[in-house]
């Protein structure tokens, strides 16, 4: 990782986005409206509370999706950790230096309203998501 990063959200793989959901908005969270992101062929949705980490819920929507390897290896379990970049592509340069792997290139995301993303893998961290500023996410 960079010295640079900072945390934006920990996303979980789940069967179903209202059965999880549910969970946390009776323990304060706000649930945001579902999208379907293409990059990752899954519904998100973003739970958020004051003074909490973001958490983000990835359900998948069929046998492509990739999130279905962690559901059927671990069940409900974190999928990734993400992380605010200034510039995407100078921390990508770096983090391939440091032996990740780019699964997905940066593209745009519709989650954060455009705002570009890539996924990293390093076998001693696991993986990774990346945004770049202003990482504004849908509501
Ligand atoms: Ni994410």
């Amino acid at each position: 990782m960079l010295d640079s990063f900072r945390f934006h959200h920990i996303g979980y793989a789940v069967f179903s986005l209202d059965a999880t959901a549910a969970i946390y908005e009776k323990a304060g969270y706000r649930r945001s409206e579902t999208i379907f992101d293409p990059l990752q062929n899954v519904n998100i949705c973003w739970l958020t509370k004051e003074g909490f980490p973001t958490v983000e819920l990835l359900a998948p929507v069929d046998e492509m999706s990739p999130v279905n390897g962690t559901l059927k290896k671990s069940g409900v379990s974190p999928y990734h950790c993400c992380y605010v970049v200034e510039r995407i592509e100078d921390a990508v340069a770096e983090l391939k230096r440091q032996k990740y792997i780019v699964v997905k290139k940066a593209a745009e995301a519709v989650a954060f309203n455009g705002s570009r993303v890539c996924f990293l893998f390093n076998k001693d961290v696991g993986l990774i998501e990346l945004v770049e500023e202003p990482a504004i996410m849908i509501s």
